[in-house]
């Protein structure tokens, strides 16, 4: 097992303290980083005691430990998972070699690249969620929300470590650049676009927990395959914490559309918003607008980088060492779905430049178990409408599909029928403006707004009306 040293001033499992350098160097960054905490992350709530979960040690048992912590006394630090003895790089080029416990030289640029790129989105959503702890629908809810906000900063604290550590100079400016860029800024904005876009109520934090942090998921998950060993490690700790905020987004929506269905069935109607709630064609929207803006974040279908990645070492596939063939792919082939005339039809390509479009199938898979629970809801409730994942063509701005105009169906469509359709397949802002009424603090323990069911239990064993944060 590896315990985690908690006396040190950075709680860690890498022997901080025989690293003088680098702990000056990351002691450094500290204050700066609760600068940017208290500028930029949850607003209000600083100082109430939030019933949270803290890394103590990185084995499956013992890691979380559960009590009441004020947000910027969080131990963040840094913490890797176990090394595996005599670890070898899985695929590309070297695979079979040892994998490597310092960075080869050659691959230096692309692996900062990779690193400051997953680093920027941790801090990006705090910044996106910062507004939403004073609209909470619940104390359950509130604290979930701060779990996830401070598990992101110490995603940031994790990619920071690898660039301070690894990277000298440069390394470290680029993690001074990781407080410095802004989600939505128009001057310095974060790296990718849907980091970028607002999340201005409960429904779109919902669905961007369910969607967005799934797509961190996928792209920790073969950032876990590295050569790079300690990127490695750092990633197979992050995805524990990962699995926690795709709960909360799966069983967010889930809520609300319990929600929805019983409003349908008490009052015998379909107008669920007369009676307070969110209705399913709008959780469809939602969904259409997430989704997309999620697909987008895996890159375009054909990529050399993503090529050039897997071929050096660097980021792997989904489940790599799971699967059975060469692990080098140089005369392989993968399905792409392109366009072929008006219709979508799937195109046998070169593997290793469509290894974006391979993870982006991954996550497809995955999103869509997600939906299907959705809709045992719905029929549990016996109400005949079904929740689907749009096409993946559907409203993307990256990649092959970028400035298509396609329905969620999967045809194309002139620009007029995508101006006269748009209401009924994206967000409105009669939506926004609908959601955004809804959005009334409930903070009494046990106590949930209108538009959501609560939780089937509660959080590590408490009862759902336990005092999740304390208020008063
Ligand atoms: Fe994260
Ligand atoms: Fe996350």
């Amino acid at each position: 097992m590896a315990g985690i040293d908690y006396i040190s001033k950075i709680p860690n499992n890498v022997d901080l303290t025989s690293n003088r350098r680098l702990q000056r160097a990351l002691e450094d960054w500290q204050p700066k980083f609760l600068e940017w905490w208290q500028d930029m992350g949850p607003d209000g709530f600083q100082a109430r005691e939030t019933y949270l979960r803290t890394a103590t040690s990185v084995d499956a048992q013992g890691w979380a430990q559960f009590g009441y912590v004020k947000m910027p006394d969080y131990r963040w630090g840094i913490f890797l998972a176990d090394p595996e003895p005599d670890r070898r790089i899985a695929f590309g080029d070297y695979k079979g070699q040892p994998a490597w416990q310092d960075i080869p030289g050659e691959h230096r640029g692309a692996l900062r690249r990779l690193i400051v790129t997953q680093g920027d989105t941790e801090p990006a959503s705090v910044e996106q969620q910062r507004h939403l702890g004073r609209t909470c629908p619940s104390l359950y809810d509130l604290r979930n929300l701060f779990q996830v906000n401070v598990e992101e900063g110490r995603h940031l604290w994790a990619m920071v470590y690898l660039l301070q550590a690894y990277f000298g100079r440069d390394g470290r400016e680029e993690a001074e650049q990781l407080l410095q860029r802004r989600s939505g800024d128009r001057d310095k904005p974060r790296i990718l676009g849907a980091f970028n876009e607002r999340t201005p109520d409960w429904l779109a934090y919902f669905m961007f927990t369910f969607f967005t942090d799934r797509d961190g998921k996928y792209q920790l998950a073969s950032l876990a395959e590295s050569g790079f060993d300690p990127l490695s490690r750092t990633c197979r700790f992050m995805l524990t914490e990962e699995a926690h905020h795709m709960f909360v987004g799966e069983t967010g929506v889930g809520r609300v559309v319990q929600r929805a269905c019983e409003i349908m069935r008490e009052h015998k109607t379909d107008d669920v918003r007369k009676h307070g709630g969110i209705d399913l064609p709008m959780l469809q929207r939602y969904l259409n607008f997430h989704y997309s803006v999620s697909l987008d974040l895996f890159g375009s279908e054909v990529s050399t980088n993503a090529a050039n990645f897997y071929t050096a070492g660097l980021k792997g596939r989904f489940e790599e060492t799971k699967k059975d063939d060469d692990h080098q792919l140089k005369s392989a082939t993968y399905p792409v779905i392109a366009l072929n005339g008006d219709a979508f039809a799937k195109r046998d390509e070169p593997a290793l430049p469509s290894l974006n479009e391979r993870l982006r199938d991954d996550y497809v898979v995955d999103c869509d178990r997600g939906v299907q629970r959705w809709n045992q809801v719905i029929k549990r409730h016996g109400i005949d409408v079904e929740l689907t994942l749009p096409h993946r063509a559907f409203h993307r701005a990256i990649g092959a599909f970028a400035g298509l105009r396609v329905s969620p169906d999967g045809r194309v469509v002139s620009q007029a029928d995508w101006e006269a359709r748009r209401a009924e397949w994206l967000p409105t802002p009669e939506d926004e403006a609908y959601v955004a009424s809804l959005m009334k603090p409930v903070v009494e323990p046990g106590k949930f707004a209108g538009w959501i069911a609560p939780p089937a239990r509660g959080i590590n064993g408490q009862p759902v009306d336990f005092e999740y944060v304390r208020l008063g």
